[in-house]
């Protein structure tokens, strides 16, 4: 499993600290920045994480701002991207099992490093179940 991982500015710190758990984990990841502090726009790296899924040059993606909902926003926009904001880990095994997401998007100023960690933990131990009922539905988001 690949991982894209994506932040602006404010997501940064919170990025560093799902890196260290990544790597503890030993799950593979390529880092789309930013990896600076100054002010930068998060569409730019929504738009990375996204074309790095669309591609397949990863399977799932994790994107911070600091509130998520800017960048999530932003990579829904992206054809077969289906960002996920997700603060607690029932959604964000219920958005892997339901909706097949693809991006978990986080909030980097509303969850703490324990909690955004067990979200990403949650997230990427989760698996799609397959149903057609789900299948379908995201058929009819595609078109
Ligand atoms: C940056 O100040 C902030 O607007 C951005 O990180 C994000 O929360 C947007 O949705």
């Amino acid at each position: 499993m690949m991982i894209a991982i994506g932040n602006d500015h404010t997501g940064y710190e919170l990025k560093m600290e799902i890196i260290k758990y990544l790597e503890e984990k030993g799950i593979e990841y390529k880092d789309y920045g930013c990896g600076k502090l100054d002010s930068s726009d998060y569409p730019q790296y929504a738009k990375d994480v996204g074309r790095a899924i669309q591609n397949k040059e990863c399977n799932l993606g994790i994107l911070i701002c600091g509130t998520g909902i800017g960048i999530s926003i932003a990579a829904n926009k992206m054809k077969g991207i289906r960002a996920a904001l997700c603060h607690d880990c029932f959604s964000a095994e219920a958005t892997r099992q339901h909706n097949d997401a693809n991006v978990l998007a986080l909030g980097a100023r509303v969850v703490g490093p324990g909690l955004a960690v067990k979200i990403v933990d949650t997230f990427l131990n989760a698996e799609f179940s397959g149903q057609e009922r789900h299948s379908r539905r995201i058929q009819m988001i595609e078109e």
